[in-house]
């Protein structure tokens, strides 16, 4: 059997830790699909199209990895895509408890798709797309945070 992946997140704007997730997950899974959504808990600063479009950009080298957009439950995108895994990325234990909840929550709707867990390398734990939209926003250097591919699309935002 394909084993088929879906990354959904925000991604506004990625960083090294998600391109960490997306090469771990590269290197297990037969096909990675990333998948931008609207968080509705969130305000999104890059509109979908600039986020697809940086994923790809950064993206470009894995052959097994494809990034796409989605609306609505995240359980219903994973049985179109007949993906038989959910992919999420974990920094700290803080994370958890959300990630938990979401975890049982989309095995309870979709038995089919289990959710993988997985940490980026330990020198980009501390990085998140809100650390990077504050760093650029003050015009400091972002190029330790996210990849190089995107750091002139998310620096142009800011001007
Ligand atoms: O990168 P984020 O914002 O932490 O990602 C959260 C996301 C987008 C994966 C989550 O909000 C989601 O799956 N949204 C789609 C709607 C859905 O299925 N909600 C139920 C999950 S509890």
């Amino acid at each position: 059997m394909m084993k088929i992946a879906v990354y959904p997140g925000s991604f506004d704007p990625p960083t090294l830790g998600h391109l960490d997730v997306i090469k771990k997950a590269s290197s297990i899974f037969d096909r990675v699909i990333v998948s931008v959504v609207e968080n509705p808990n969130k305000k999104a600063t890059f509109s979908k199209k600039e986020r697809v479009r940086m994923l790809k950009k950064m993206t470009k080298g894995f052959k097994n990895v494809e990034v796409d957009t989605f609306k609505g439950l995240l359980v219903n995108y994973v049985k179109k895509k007949r993906a038989n895994f959910i992919i999420r990325g974990l920094r700290a234990v803080s994370d958890f408890e959300y990630e938990f909840q979401m975890a049982l929550i989309n095995k309870k709707l979709n038995p089919q798709a289990e959710t993988v867990w997985f940490l980026p390398f330990i020198e980009h734990i501390y990085i998140s797309s809100s650390i990077v939209k504050e760093i650029a926003k003050y015009k400091g250097n972002i190029s330790c945070l996210v990849p190089e591919e995107i750091v002139e699309d998310i620096r142009r935002k800011f001007k």
